[in-house]
């Protein structure tokens, strides 16, 4: 009998490159990759749609309530739906990013995600990224990581992505962007960003992609995880 599956709790700040890694170390380990970061974008993209405001805790927890979120995998990753419909690249968008911390820093939204999270985990062998997965969501994970990066290097890497995907973009706004929802969320009242106890920090400031993955896919190796 395999044990394959163990649990990985990926957290970090904006663009630290959480879900290009859990992806990639996703298909090394034969996991399912769940990014819940597009949780709370879909929910703000259904905000922002239906003009809900964003500081109104009890009716964005009664939109939640009923909004149907999927991830589905698909050909380059995972697929997002939104009641239905697939909303995997409007959830990136501008107007998503810059309201989707204030979503997400309500409590009763937060639980409701927390516990649809936690139902996707009934089967192991699984990656999770986000900002509360090793201190909230799987307090018990086999494997937490948190990884960094200087925001200058995040706002470089987000840079990149864009240029060339064709999308214009100011790296200093970037790096702004990136600073002011990285205090929104470790700032915030309810679970916000910070590492584990026992998780195991990984500074990818001068890393590789690969790097990482073969880091943190050998951390697995070491904690029972088989492919
Ligand atoms: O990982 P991301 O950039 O797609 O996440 C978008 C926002 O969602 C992030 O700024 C804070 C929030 N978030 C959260 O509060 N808890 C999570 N587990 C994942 C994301």
């Amino acid at each position: 009998n395999k044990i394959n599956n163990i649990r990985i709790a990926l957290d970090g700040p904006a663009a630290a490159g959480k879900s290009t890694a859990a992806k990639k170390i996703a298909e090394k380990l034969g996991f399912i990759y769940i990014d819940t970061g597009a949780m709370y974008r879909t929910l703000t993209l259904k905000a922002v749609n239906q003009q809900v405001d964003p500081k109104n805790e009890q009716a964005l927890y009664n939109l939640l309530m009923n909004t149907v979120i999927e991830l589905k995998p698909g050909e380059d990753g995972q697929l997002v739906f939104l009641d239905g419909r697939e909303v995997t690249r409007e959830i990136r968008e501008q107007q998503v990013t810059k309201h989707v911390s204030d979503v997400a820093l309500h409590k009763a939204v937060r639980s409701e995600m927390v516990k649809r999270q936690q139902n996707l985990l009934k089967n192991g062998g699984i990656v999770m990224d986000g900002r509360d997965i090793g201190t909230a969501v799987i307090p018990d994970a086999e494997l937490k990581v948190f990884m960094s990066a200087t925001a200058e290097e995040r706002a470089r890497r987000r840079f990149e992505e864009h240029q060339s995907q064709g999308i214009q973009s100011d790296l200093q706004q970037l790096k702004s962007e990136i600073e002011e929802r990285d205090f929104i969320d470790s700032t915030r009242e309810v679970s916000p960003l910070t590492k584990a106890e026992d998780a195991i920090e990984l500074d990818t400031t001068h890393m590789t992609i690969d790097e990482v993955v073969n880091k943190v896919t050998e951390l697995a190796a070491e904690r029972g995880a088989l492919r």
